[in-house]
C-alpha cells in the first residue's frame, strides 16, 4: 500500500503538497476547495503589517478630512480605531475551525515588536504553524548584507521564543551566503524553510510604455533553484525544507523530493491549471511510487541529495562546464 504521509515542521501532513499563501487562500470558499482537492496543508495569505498601517492611515485621513471645515468633527469620531489585524485573525480562526487539515498562518511585519505581537495573536487563533514571509528587497546603497541579515535573524529568534507553535521562514534567494544564513536560522529553532519566495518583478508594457502589473507566475524550469538548495540542505539541518517556486507538475514534485525536500508549496500551478492539478499530481505520484516499489515518501526522499549523490557536483556547479567540454552535444539542430 502506497502511503503519501509525511511531516513538515514537525506537523503530520497526509501528503507533500501544500497550497502556498496567495489570494486563493484568502477566501473560505477556495480554502474549502483546496481541502477537497486533497492538499496536505494550507498556508493562509500573509498578514502584512504594511497593509494594516496603510489602511489605518487611510481611515484616519478619511475620518478627519473635514476637520478644518467643521470643528465638531473632532468630537464625532474621537475613539474610532482601525481594527488592525482583527479581521485577519478572525478569518484564521475560521479557516482552522472549518477545515481538518493543518493550517499555517503567514506574517510579514516591519517593526520588531509587531513581529512578536502579531505572531502571538496568530498563535491564539489555533493555527498549526506560522510562516514568516521575508520579502524585503534591500534597495538602499548604504545598508550592508550583515545589517539586513542580523535584523532578520533577531526578528526570527524573538518570534521563535515567543510562540509555542512551529515557525518556518520563507526566504528570497538573494543572500550572499544562503547556506550560512539558513544554518543560523536553523540554530535559532526554526522548524521549516520555504525555498524560495516568489518576489514581484517589475515589467513594462512596450506599446503603452507604462509599468506592467500583470500576474508574475512561475515557469516550468523555475523549480531547479529550490531543487539545488533542497539537495544541498538534505541531512544538514534540523528543520524541514519546503520547495517552492516553479513546482507545477508531478515530475518537478518528484524531482525536488528526490533531491531532499520534505514537501512542496504550489501557487502558480493552482492559478494556471486550476485546483484539479492537485488530485492529478497526487494520483501520478502514487502511481510512480508504485512502479518504483516505494511504500512511503521517506523511501526515496533525498535519495539524490548532495550527500547521497554519486556526482554531487551537480549541486555545486554554477557554470556550463559540460557544455564547454562537449560543445558538440549542445549544437542546435533546425530545418
Ligand atoms: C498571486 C500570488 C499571490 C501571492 N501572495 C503571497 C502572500 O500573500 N504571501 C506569501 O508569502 N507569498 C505569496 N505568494 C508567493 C507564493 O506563496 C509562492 O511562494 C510562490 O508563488 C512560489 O510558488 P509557485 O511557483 O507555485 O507560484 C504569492 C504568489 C502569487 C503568484
Amino acid at each position: 500500500m502506497t502511503d503519501l504521509k509525511t511531516k513538515y515542521m514537525g506537523i503530520d501532513v497526509k501528503n507533500p503538497i501544500i497550497a502556498g499563501a496567495s489570494s486563493l487562500t484568502s477566501h473560505m470558499s477556495s480554502i474549502h476547495k483546496l481541502e477537497d482537492a486533497g492538499v496536505g496543508a494550507i498556508v493562509i495569505k500573509s498578514l502584512f503589517e504594511e497593509q494594516i498601517q496603510l489602511e489605518s492611515y487611510k481611515m484616519k485621513e478619511d475620518l478627519h478630512k473635514d476637520d478644518d471645515l467643521y470643528g465638531e468633527m473632532l468630537t464625532i469620531f474621537p475613539e474610532l480605531e482601525h481594527s488592525g489585524p482583527d479581521d485577519h485573525l478572525h478569518w484564521l480562526r475560521k479557516a482552522k475551525e472549518e477545515t481538518s487539515i493543518p493550517i499555517i498562518a503567514s506574517l510579514n511585519a516591519i517593526n520588531r515588536q509587531t513581529w512578536i505581537d502579531y505572531a502571538k495573536k496568530m498563535e491564539e487563533t489555533g493555527v498549526d504553524g506560522l510562516e514568516l514571509n521575508f520579502y524585503r528587497l534591500p534597495v538602499e546603497f548604504d545598508v550592508d548584507a550583515r545589517t539586513v541579515e542580523k535584523e532578520q535573524l533577531d526578528a526570527v529568534t524573538e518570534v521563535v521564543q515567543s510562540v509555542n507553535i512551529p515557525v518556518s521562514v520563507k526566504l528570497s534567494p538573494y543572500y550572499s551566503s544562503p547556506l550560512y544564513f539558513i544554518k543560523q536560522l536553523d540554530n535559532s529553532g526554526v522548524k521549516g524553510f520555504v525555498l524560495f519566495n516568489r518576489l514581484f518583478q517589475p515589467s513594462i508594457h512596450i506599446d503603452r510604455e507604462e509599468n506592467d502589473y500583470s500576474l508574475n507566475l512561475s515557469n516550468s524550469n523555475d523549480y531547479r533553484l529550490a531543487l539545488r538548495f533542497a539537495g544541498l540542505l538534505h541531512g544538514q539541518i534540523d528543520a524541514s525544507v519546503c520547495a517552492s517556486n516553479g513546482v507545477n507538475s508531478t515530475e518537478s514534485l518528484i524531482k525536488v523530493l528526490l533531491a531532499g525536500a520534505d514537501v512542496v508549496q504550489m501557487v502558480s500551478a493552482l492559478y494556471s491549471h486550476s485546483i484539479v492539478i492537485v488530485p492529478k499530481m497526487l494520483g501520478e505520484l502514487k502511481e510512480w511510487m508504485g512502479d518504483k516499489n516505494y511504500k512511503s515518501v521517506k523511501d526515496f526522499q533525498g535519495k539524490l541529495s548532495y550527500a547521497n549523490n554519486s556526482k554531487p557536483e551537480i549541486y555545486t556547479r554554477a557554470q556550463y562546464a559540460r557544455a564547454l567540454l562537449h560543445p558538440e552535444k549542445y549544437i542546435l539542430t533546425g530545418e
